[in-house]
């Protein structure tokens, strides 16, 4: 092992990282509307399910992995077995799509924090959104930049690649340090005002309400499985990076059940406060909540800003708060995504952080530009959903697979977990990993497959080739990505030499 390895400098900064990584747009921008349009209070069963038999073994088996390796995902897998390290590079290059347009959110949330104080969106939002901002142009086409995009992308990256420049524990847990409370504290007010406001319980009733008939629904399950593992930040290699900078005195299993139900209940708490906002603008409306529900970007970028203008008092006030969490939450998640290539990067070539931050970053940063353009929401929305549901969730089933039969670990990484932790793990954990997730992941995942051909995503609305390239080629080139990886030369001293 090697000597110099950077660490957490303490539990708590592990845990607030760890969590700082989970809680992200996932929880805020993602989750509200996922679970709406997969049944409601029905998806909540299938969450539970994918949670407890899937998100949480999973990430116990990972933050052991890196615990027990200490390295990023590559080595981390080589380290497991060498004919794993592909799965570790594919992990990367996920992580590397996922960054370039994540920070592109984040990005969109901070000009909305500063167009809160003059509610500069106006009395259509939706127009502004894809109008006056965005500028949105046809599916397929760039048109060039967004201008008021570009401006916050550049301060987002500077922000992420200096905090990451500065190492593990000065950079990463110092900055989560600061950021995570004043995220939940922001968040809470917002949360709670919204829950008093006129109209709150009839949010929080059309959210809760179960539409049963979706439970039998294939794709409703992998998008449980799919928020799961994004929310958790699982399958797509930042819990084993992560996990990799603990000292070898660390409890695993605790960790990681805090970091599950922190993760879960700022998702409930997004939950309650994104309905009960609804809730409330459907009244002032005078239409039932459905009506004015709508899909990730439209309900955080335009919905909401119609609920701010709605407000009471203090509109300002409350929006540039949501969107200022929207943006703490972003970037305590970009920075962990991110550090998986930056980990991984340096490792494999031995250079230096500063250089893997600079390459790495950089890169990631050049692409995001993509997503910057006028065409770039339909990039953006095509992109995020074939890498989650063929890139995050494929890579999770795909590591379970290699690492419980393949390679026939799971034991070794128990008795591993055990040793160091107060919670010793059950059968439980060995029967959902080895059974459970893997028949219901294969499942599911054949069933979306067949769904995503038989009825294309996005309602008719991209052509063919615009989904063939942006979606499947995407995610089949991260796999591509990874291999390659592989083939490239092996590690230099600093990866292989310390075991
Ligand atoms: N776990 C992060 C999120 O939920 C990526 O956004």
């Amino acid at each position: 092992m090697e000597q110099n390895r950077p660490q957490w400098g303490s539990r708590a900064g592990f845990i607030m990282a760890a969590v700082g990584s989970a809680i992200g747009l996932g929880n805020i921008w993602r989750f509200p509307a996922v679970a709406y349009e997969n049944g409601g209070g029905a998806f909540f069963l299938p969450y539970l399910f994918a949670l407890l038999t899937a998100g949480i073994p999973l990430l116990i088996m990972e933050f052991t992995m890196g615990h027990k390796y200490r390295g990023s995902a590559p080595l981390t897998l080589t380290r497991l077995n060498k004919k794993a390290e592909w799965l570790g590079w594919w992990q990367l290059a996920i992580s590397f799509v996922i960054a370039t347009y994540y920070s592109v959110i984040i990005a969109w949330a901070t000009s909305y924090s500063f167009f809160s104080f003059k509610l500069t969106w106006g009395d259509t939002p939706q127009d502004f959104l894809l109008g006056d901002y965005l500028q949105v142009a046809e599916a397929g086409q760039f048109g060039g930049f967004a201008s008021g995009v570009l401006l916050p992308l550049v301060v987002i990256w500077i922000v992420t690649l200096g905090i990451l420049v500065s190492g593990i524990k000065k950079g990463i847990e110092a900055a989560t340090k600061v950021m995570l409370p004043v995220l939940v504290v922001l968040f809470l007010i917002v949360v709670i005002r919204a829950m008093t406001l006129p109209g709150a319980l009839d949010g929080l009733e059309a959210f809760f309400q179960p539409d049963w008939s979706k439970i039998a629904d294939g794709k409703v399950w992998i998008a449980a499985y799919g928020q799961i593992f994004f929310s958790l930040s699982v399958g797509f290699a930042i819990m084993i990076t992560y996990s990799s900078y603990l000292p070898k005195k660390a409890d695993i299993t605790n960790n990681a059940f805090i970091t599950a139900f922190s993760n879960s209940s700022f998702e409930l708490l997004a939950g309650f406060g994104v309905f009960a906002a609804l809730g409330f603008m459907a009244q002032q409306q005078g239409v039932p909540v459905n009506e004015v529900v709508s899909s990730g970007v439209i309900l955080a970028f335009a919905v909401f800003p119609q609920i701010i203008n709605e407000f009471p008092v203090a509109n300002g006030f409350f929006g540039f708060l949501f969107f200022a969490s929207l943006t703490l939450a972003g970037l305590t998640s970009l920075i962990s995504i991110v550090e998986t290539f930056v980990a991984g990067l340096q490792e494999k070539f031995n250079i230096s952080r500063t250089v893997s931050v600079l390459v790495g970053g950089g890169l990631a940063a050049v692409l995001s530009l993509v997503f910057a353009t006028k065409g770039g929401l339909n990039f953006l929305d095509v992109t995020d959903y074939f890498i989650n549901q063929f890139g995050v969730v494929f890579a999770g089933f795909v590591e379970v697979i290699l690492v419980v039969w393949v390679f026939k670990e799971l034991d070794a990484l128990k008795q591993h977990a055990d040793a160091v932790s107060d919670i010793h793990l059950g059968a439980w954990w060995k029967f959902c990993l080895k059974f459970v997730t893997p028949i219901v992941l294969a499942y599911m995942m054949f069933d979306n497959i067949r769904q995503n051909i038989t009825t294309p995503y996005g309602d008719g609305g991209y052509s063919a080739s615009f989904l063939f390239t942006y979606g499947w080629l995407v995610a089949a080139a991260a796999l591509v990505v990874g291999v390659i990886f592989m083939l490239i030369k092996p590690f230099g001293k600093q990866g292989r030499g310390g075991m």
